[in-house]
């Protein structure tokens, strides 16, 4: 029997399937996030995320080294705050001596080639666990907007390259880009979390710093008024079209693996840079079966990062940059 076309001819052999990949998966294509707390020397292991730290700022800079000498060329940073710098309108967010403000030019002084992109929401700071501020029990868009302009520009001060507003709300991109271009931040970027889904896959997260949204009547139980409804699709599309027209450099698809359609329909459609967060809850449950030896760990980060290029991101948000950096590298 002649078979005319025989897709496994150039599987035969390792050259040949070097030659005919598609896909280059690489340590320029890692974010790593990192969590900060107060203290010297301290470190901290996060439960549910085997392998991730809270550190404080001394040994955050020590590990923003290694990453850079591994290859990764981007750290994205949320702050664990202490519960009595909390309060409704997320001041301590654009304190100058904040935490943020003091990790961003620690890290800056230390490692000054890498991309130092801070988290941009009101969470980590609010006495609600929410990203943005209660008012009657809603969260209020446009007060959020404000306070959000208020603590990218103390973020750009501090020396941040890139602000990554993660909060959702509607017109913050036009509002954090009018702020900065007002005091003379013409060259910090915006990282949009265009489309961002109300997901359970950010459990591991909340719990590294205390910012799930607390148990109290009078304030929304969730985040779905502003976080997107994972039924949807079309949806992530019309978000992303908005925060382009507003001025964003990059847009961001979160979570990652189950979201990879919405990243190759906003693939299809978009020219700028896409970024994709693996989220806490996706690495959580990688390293859960690993642990249990019931998949090989760095088989399935190697897999799991280069599907998310594959689909379409250009960077990878992703708590196995590290690891992945040193398999990449060996
Ligand atoms: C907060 C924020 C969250 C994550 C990134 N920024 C949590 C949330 O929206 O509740 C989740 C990241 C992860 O799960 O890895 N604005």
């Amino acid at each position: 029997m002649i078979i005319n076309s025989r897709n496994r001819r150039l599987r035969t052999t390792p050259a040949l399937r070097a030659l005919v990949q598609e896909t280059v998966l690489t340590t320029n294509d890692f974010v790593m996030p990192i969590f900060v707390m107060e203290g010297s020397q301290k470190q901290e292991p996060i439960s549910a995320m085997p392998g991730i730290f809270r550190r404080s700022i001394d040994l955050t800079v020590q590990e923003c080294r290694e990453l850079f000498s591994l290859g990764i060329k981007g750290v994205n940073l949320y702050m664990k705050v202490s519960e009595d710098l909390k309060d409704n309108t997320g001041k301590e967010a654009w304190n100058k001596n904040g935490l943020m403000q003091n990790t961003i030019k620690a890290i800056k002084d230390a490692v000054p080639e890498m991309v130092i992109m801070p988290d941009v929401a009101l969470d980590p700071y609010s006495m609600y666990g929410h990203d943005g501020i209660i008012n009657n029990g809603k969260i209020d868009n446009d007060a959020t907007n404000e306070a959000l302009v208020k603590m990218s520009v103390s973020l750009a001060e501090a020396g941040a390259d890139i602000m990554a507003p993660s909060d959702m709300m509607d017109g913050r991109v036009a509002a954090i880009r009018q702020g900065l271009e007002e005091n003379g931040f013409t060259d910090v970027g915006i990282l949009s979390y265009a489309a961002k889904y109300a997901s359970s896959f950010y459990g591991p997260f909340r719990t590294a710093l205390d910012s799930a949204p607390k148990e109290n009547q009078d304030i929304p139980k969730d985040k779905k008024t502003y976080q997107m409804d994972f039924h949807n699709s079309r949806e992530a599309l019309d978000e992303v079209l908005k925060d382009v027209a507003e001025g964003a450099d990059i847009i961001m698809i979160k979570p990652g693996i189950p979201y990879l359609d919405i990243v190759s329909k906003v693939r299809d459609m978009i020219d700028l840079p896409i970024a994709v967060y693996n989220v806490s809850g996706e690495y959580a449950m990688l390293k859960a079966a690993a642990q249990n030896g019931w998949l090989d760990n760095d088989k399935a980060i190697i897999e799991s990062l280069t599907c998310i290029k594959r689909a379409g991101a250009d960077m990878i948000f992703t708590y196995a940059a590290k690891e992945a950096a040193i398999l990449l590298n060996s």
